[in-house]
C-alpha cells in the first residue's frame, strides 16, 4: 500500500491534478510529465536522427517486450495495433465458423465487441447475447449458453457501462471445457492491478493505452496465446505483418510466425514513445499498490453513495476501478460537476466515477459532496 506521501509524490507528475478532481480514467487517463517527456523524446529523435526509422523500430520492439512483461506474455504473443477494434478484427476474421458457429457474449460488452462479431454473420457466425440481471451476468447464463457449437466467448474484464467485473477464470474454464476460445477485453481493467494472461488462461486479450495505462489514444495491444498464433491467418493484413518486412516482395504473402501477423501497416510511432514511460510509471508505483489504492477509493465511494441513498449500478463485488451511479439526467450531472472542476463521464443513465492510483480520499469526498448537492438529478436507492 502506498503512503499518503507516496501518492502525493506520484500526483505531482500529473499537472491536471492540481486543477481538477480527475475521475475520468475510464475515458482517458491523466497526462503525466513522463508521457510529455516521451513526446519530447520522439520530437527530438525526428529532429536530429540520421536514421529515425531504425530508432523507431527499436522503440516499437522495446514497447512490445515491455507490454509482454507487464501481462506475463512473450513478446512474440503480442501485436501492436491502432485500437482494440484493430486487434479484435483480424482474429474474428481469421476464425472459421463451420462446425462451431456460436459467439456467446453478454450485453455489457463494449459496443465494438458486438459490432465486430455481428459483422461475421455473413461468414456463418451466430451471435448470442446474454441478458444482464441487475447489472451482473450470472455465471449460470454462460453455463447454459456455451456448448460444443461455441467458437468464441468475447468477455469484458470490467464493463464500461456499469463497472461489473466478469469472473474470467470461471468463464474461461466453462468455455475451454466445451472447446471454445475466450477473447478478453481488458480495456477497463488493464493498468489497475497485476495482470497475468497465462494464469487467467485466456486465448486472446486486447487493451489500449489511453485509459488506465495512462497513455495516448491510437495504440492498443493484442495478445494471442502462442499455440494459436500460426493457426490463424487473417485476410486483414499488411506488409508489416509479413515474416520478412523489409524484403518488399509485393507478389509474395507470408505472414509472420509471431503475433505481429495481426498488425496493420506503419505503426503509430509518437504513441509508442508516449506509451512506454506511462507503463514504466505504473510499474514503478507497483501494480499491487495501484490495485490496493483503487480498491480502497472505489469501496469508500460506493459506501458513501449507499449512505447517501444514491443508487449505484456497480455490483458490490466489483472493487473498482469504475463505480457508476444512477441518474435521471447523467449528461446534466456531468456538466454540473465539470463546472465545479470534477471530471467524470456519462453512459446512458449512469454517471461514471473512475479511480486510479493518483486519486485520493479527498477526491472521493469531493465527488460525494457534489452528488449530494445534485440530489435532484440522482436516482434514490
Ligand atoms: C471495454 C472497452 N473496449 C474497447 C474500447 C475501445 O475500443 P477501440 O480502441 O477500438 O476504440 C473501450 C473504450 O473506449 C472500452 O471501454
Amino acid at each position: 500500500m502506498l503512503t499518503d506521501e507516496q501518492v502525493l509524490e506520484l500526483r505531482s507528475h500529473f499537472p491536471i491534478l492540481r486543477e481538477k478532481t480527475y475521475l475520468y480514467s475510464c475515458s482517458q487517463g491523466a497526462l503525466s510529465d513522463a508521457v510529455e517527456g516521451g513526446m519530447a523524446e520522439y520530437a527530438q529523435s525526428w529532429r536530429t536522427s540520421s536514421a529515425p526509422w531504425e530508432e523507431w523500430m527499436e522503440a516499437y520492439e522495446a514497447l512490445r517486450a515491455a507490454f509482454a512483461g507487464f501481462i506475463n506474455a512473450r513478446p512474440d504473443e503480442v501485436a501492436l495495433v491502432a485500437s482494440a477494434s484493430a486487434g479484435i478484427n483480424p482474429i474474428a476474421n481469421a476464425l472459421c465458423f463451420n462446425g462451431r458457429d456460436k459467439v456467446v457474449m453478454s450485453e455489457y460488452e463494449f459496443p465494438t465487441m458486438g459490432h465486430i462479431w455481428l459483422a461475421q454473420r455473413p461468414r456463418g457466425a451466430r451471435v448470442e447475447f446474454l441478458e444482464g440481471v441487475e447489472n451482473t451476468v450470472p455465471i449460470e447464463s454462460y453455463r447454459q449458453a456455451i456448448d460444443e457449437r461455441t467458437r468464441v466467448v468475447p468477455l469484458t474484464h470490467v464493463s464500461f457501462i456499469n463497472g461489473f467485473r466478469s469472473d474470467v477464470a470461471a468463464i474461461t474454464r466453462l468455455a475451454h471445457d466445451c472447446g471454445a476460445l475466450v477473447f478478453l477485453d481488458g480495456y477497463q481493467d488493464c493498468g489497475t492491478r497485476p495482470l497475468d494472461v497465462r494464469e487467467l488462461g485466456v486465448d486472446f486479450f486486447v487493451t489500449g493505452t489511453l485509459k488506465y495505462l495512462l497513455g495516448p489514444p491510437g495504440l492498443a495491444f493484442l495478445y494471442v496465446r502462442r499455440e494459436l498464433v500460426e493457426s490463424l491467418t487473417p485476410t486483414i493484413t499488411s506488409w508489416m505483418a509479413q515474416r520478412d518486412v523489409f524484403a518488399f516482395r509485393t507478389r509474395h504473402l507470408e505472414p509472420a510466425a509471431e503475433a505481429r501477423r495481426f498488425e496493420g501497416g506503419t505503426p503509430a510511432i509518437p504513441n509508442i514513445y508516449m506509451a512506454r514511460p506511462a507503463i514504466e510509471l505504473l510499474m514503478r508505483a507497483g501494480m499491487d499498490n495501484v490495485a490496493a489504492q483503487i480498491e480502497r477509493l472505489a469501496r469508500a465511494f460506493r459506501e458513501g453513495a449507499r449512505e447517501r441513498g444514491i443508487a449505484t449500478k456497480t455490483p458490490p463485488s466489483s472493487v473498482g476501478p469504475l463505480v457508476v451511479v444512477r441518474s435521471r439526467d447523467a449528461p446534466a450531472v456531468v456538466a454540473r460537476l465539470a463546472a465545479r472542476g470534477i471530471v467524470v463521464s456519462a453512459r446512458h443513465d449512469g454517471v461514471r466515477f473512475s479511480f486510479h492510483v493518483y486519486n485520493t480520499m479527498e477526491d472521493v469526498h469531493t465527488a460525494l459532496t457534489a452528488l449530494e448537492e445534485n440530489r435532484d438529478l440522482m436516482v434514490r436507492a
